[in-house]
C-alpha cells in the first residue's frame, strides 16, 4: 500500500528519566528484546506505507545515525536534521519544514512502542474527505496527569488539549503519534515557548483547535507505551519477549535445560544452566551455571556465571558473576556485577552518575 504520507521521527532529546543509561546512548537505541526501541517504530511505519522519513537528531546523532543508516534497512529512505537543543517537540516540526515541504505527515517519537503499529491510524487520514488537519492519537491511562490529556466533545472531535494538568479533564492521554497537514506550520510559528522553556506540541494542536481547524482523535485499543522511564522499558521488554519464537543458533551443553520460548543466538553457549522463557540471549554470550528467568533479555558478548536472572534487561558486554538474584534490574553496557569471597565482606561500588542501587 502506498500513500504520499512522509514520516517525521524524533530521536533527539535528553533522556534525563532514563539516565545513566542515557549517559552514554541515546534512549531510542535501548533495546527491547536485543532490538533497539527506535527499529519497531521505524518498521511500523514501512508498514504503514511511509517511504520517506525525516530523522530529528539531537547529542546522541553519531549512534542513532550509524544504527539507521540512510534507512534502506527498512525500507525507507531517511534523512536526518540535526536540533542543536531540544526545545520541544513543536520545534521540532518548526526544524522539519524545509525537508517535508507541503506533505501530510506522522510524526512519531522515537521512544513510543505502539505494539498494533500504526497502519489503521495512517490510513484513516490518508482517505479522508472531511478536510481534517491532524489527527491524534489518544490513550486511557491511569495518570493523566503525567502526559498532554484531550477532552473529546461526544461525536469525539477533540474540544481542547492541555499538558500535564494538575486536575486532569479526562482521563485520555496523548500518545506519542500525531497526524499532520502542513497547517501545523502556520501553528509551530504562532505559539510561545512554555514555562519549561519548550514549544509544546499541545499548545500548536490547541492553536489548530482556536483557529477553526479540524483535528480528530483515534483511541488505541492494542498496547502503547512510551518507554522514557526504566519501569516502563522493563515492561515494553515483557510485552516483545511476549511474543517470540524460539530459535536456537548457539550452542546448548547437554546439561542445561531450556523451557518455554527461548531464542540463543549465534555463537552463544549455554552451559549447565536452566532458561526458562520468553528469554533472549545476545550473539557470543555465555551463560555458566546460572539459572536465567522469564522475561529476560540478554545483549551480545555478556557473561552470566553462578547467578540468577530474571524479568531483567541486560546491555552489551557485562559480566554478572555470583550474583543470587537479579530482578527488575536494568543493566547498562560493559558493567560487572559480582559478590567476592573477599575479606573484609562489604559492599564496593564504583557506580556512575545518576544510577539507582536498590539493596537487600
Ligand atoms: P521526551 O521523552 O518528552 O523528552 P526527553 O527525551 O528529553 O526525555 P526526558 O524527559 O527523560 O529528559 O521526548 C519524546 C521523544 O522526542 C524522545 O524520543 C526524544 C524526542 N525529542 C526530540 O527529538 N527533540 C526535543 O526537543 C524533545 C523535547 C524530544
Amino acid at each position: 500500500m502506498a500513500n504520499s504520507i512522509k514520516g517525521l521521527v524524533l530521536a533527539g532529546g535528553t533522556g534525563s528519566r532514563l539516565r545513566p543509561i542515557t549517559h552514554t546512548s541515546a534512549k531510542q537505541l535501548v533495546p527491547l528484546a536485543n532490538k533497539p526501541i527506535l527499529f519497531y517504530g521505524l518498521e511500523s511505519l514501512a508498514r504503514a506505507g511511509v517511504s520517506q522519513v525525516a530523522m530529528i537528531v539531537g547529542d546522541t546523532r553519531e549512534e542513532v545515525m550509524e544504527a539507521v543508516g540512510d534507512g534502506s534497512q527498512f525500507g525507507l529512505k531517511v534523512t536526518y536534521i540535526h536540533q542543536p537543543k531540544p526545545l520541544g517537540l513543536a520545534h521540532c516540526v518548526l526544524m522539519a519544514e524545509e525537508v517535508l515541504g507541503d506533505s501530510d505527515f506522522i510524526m512519531y517519537l522515537g521512544d513510543n512502542f505502539i505494539r498494533d503499529g500504526v497502519r489503521e491510524f495512517v490510513d484513516t487520514f490518508a482517505h479522508r474527505t472531511d478536510g481534517t488537519n491532524a489527527q491524534i492519537l489518544l490513550a486511557k491511562v491511569p495518570d493523566p496527569h503525567r502526559f498532554g490529556v484531550a477532552t473529546l466533545d461526544e461525536e469525539g472531535h477533540v474540544v481542547s488539549l492541555v499538558e500535564k494538568p494538575e486536575v486532569p479533564p479526562s482521563d485520555l492521554a496523548l500518545v506519542g503519534v500525531y497526524l499532520f497537514d502542513s497547517q501545523i506550520y502556520k501553528a509551530v510559528k504562532s505559539i510561545e515557548p512554555s514555562a519549561r522553556g519548550e514549544l509544546e506540541i499541545t499548545d500548536a494542536i490547541q492553536w489548530l483547535i482556536t483557529n477553526g481547524m479540524k483535528v480528530r482523535s483515534h483511541i488505541v485499543d492494542g498496547y502503547w507505551k512510551d518507554l522514557g522511564e526504566p519501569e516502563a522499558l522493563l515492561e515494553g521488554n515483557r510485552l516483545v519477549l511476549e511474543s517470540i519464537e524460539s530459535t536456537i543458533a548457539g550452542e546448548v551443553d547437554s546439561s542445561s535445560r531450556l523451557e518455554g520460548r527461548v531464542v540463543i543466538e549465534s555463537g552463544a553457549k549455554v552451559i549447565r544452566s536452566k532458561i526458562r522463557g520468553p528469554v533472549i540471549i545476545g550473539k557470543g554470550t555465555v551463560i555458566k551455571d546460572s539459572f536465567i528467568g522469564p522475561f529476560t533479555s540478554i545483549a551480545a558478548g555478556c557473561t552470566i556465571d553462578s547467578s540468577e536472572v530474571e524479568h531483567s534487561i541486560i546491555l552489551d558486554g557485562s559480566k554478572i558473576n555470583n550474583i543470587d538474584r537479579l530482578e527488575g534490574s536494568i543493566i547498562g553496557k560493559s558493567v560487572a556485577v559480582a559478590k567476592t569471597e573477599r575479606r573484609p565482606f562489604a559492599t564496593r561500588l564504583v557506580v556512575g552518575d545518576h544510577s539507582r542501587i536498590d539493596l537487600v
